[in-house]
């Protein structure tokens, strides 16, 4: 049995025993060595936490840290391009238990990220950081950041905020109702089977349900798109709710359809949408 099995919270000052520049290719494989940091490098309780408790008079639930791994929100090529000097903003960074396993926990130079959340909320955890931290509203004017970032995170952030500005009381009777007509009939246009009119109302009526709060998650999108670096990448993890990115694609193309340069938009567990390089004359 190795001293890690035997003593898996081993202190902070114990020697590393893994190399947070070695990143496995495969995301199990990343899982897995985050889920070996977090026992080596921090206290118990310290980093991995499942709503854990809440943090504002709002209520806002902090995430399972691991959970951003899980999802693909965090892979190796975004650690690698932390390590490797880009920049980043984490928007609705909470108490930042993610930014912090990412600093402390993969090596990576804590004036890279930002954290930013509102006024009020940001934690104390937060404040205590070494990372630059800035307060403002996301549905708001953003702040003039003297550089853009390479990278824009949304940690399970966005869609609580999306939900808020669209007015929609309570997110649960949208998440109950929304998706499964929508289901049906992706399903039974792909079987090719007849759609009844019952079929089509049902699935209007939950669209149009959902489009308030897409419009909202677009404008600030729009904000980030201003701080974002040519070759950047904003990245939205929302897997806290469950439509977060379910069929948001073909909405969040049509909203940039006109950007220029395109944007590459992909949203799978989590959304990703890339500026890129612009083209050498
Ligand atoms: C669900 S919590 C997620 C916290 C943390 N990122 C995590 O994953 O545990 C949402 C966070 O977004 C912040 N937030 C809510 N509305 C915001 C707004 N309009 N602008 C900036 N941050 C906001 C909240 O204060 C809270 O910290």
């Amino acid at each position: 049995m190795g001293v890690q099995d035997q003593y898996p919270h081993v202190g902070r000052d114990m020697p590393s025993v893994y190399d947070a520049h070695h990143l496995p290719h495969d995301q199990a494989e990343l899982i897995r060595l985050a889920e070996r940091i977090i026992a080596e490098k921090f206290a118990p309780g310290e980093i991995s936490r499942v709503d854990r408790r809440t943090n504002t008079e709002e209520g806002y639930t902090f995430f399972d840290t691991l959970g951003f791994f899980k999802s693909g929100f965090i892979t190796a090529d975004v650690i690698k391009r932390l390590q490797s000097g880009a920049t980043a903003l984490s928007v609705g960074v909470g108490d930042a238990h993610l930014e912090k396993l990412l600093v402390e926990g993969f090596d990576i130079n804590s004036s890279h990220i930002m954290l930013a959340d509102r006024a009020d909320y940001m934690t104390t955890e937060a404040k205590y950081s070494t990372s630059p931290q800035v307060t403002f509203d996301m549905t708001e004017e953003w702040p003039d950041f003297e550089q853009p970032f390479s990278l824009i995170l949304f940690p399970e952030s966005l869609e609580v905020v999306a939900f808020d500005q669209a007015k929609i009381k309570s997110p649960k009777s949208v998440w109950d109702t929304v998706p499964e007509p929508i289901k049906q009939i992706r399903e039974k246009l792909e079987e090719e089977k007849p759609i009844s009119q019952e079929e089509v109302a049902a699935y209007l009526a939950a669209t149009d349900k959902v489009k308030p709060f897409l419009r909202e998650k677009v404008a600030v999108i729009k904000r980030a798109l201003g701080c974002l670096a040519d070759s950047g990448e904003i990245r939205i993890s929302d897997t806290g709710m469950p439509f977060g990115t379910f069929d948001t694609l073909p909405y969040l193309r049509a909203a940039f359809y006109e950007h220029e340069p395109p944007l590459e938009i992909s949203a799978n567990t989590i959304v990703s949408i890339k500026k890129p390089s612009p083209k050498k004359s």
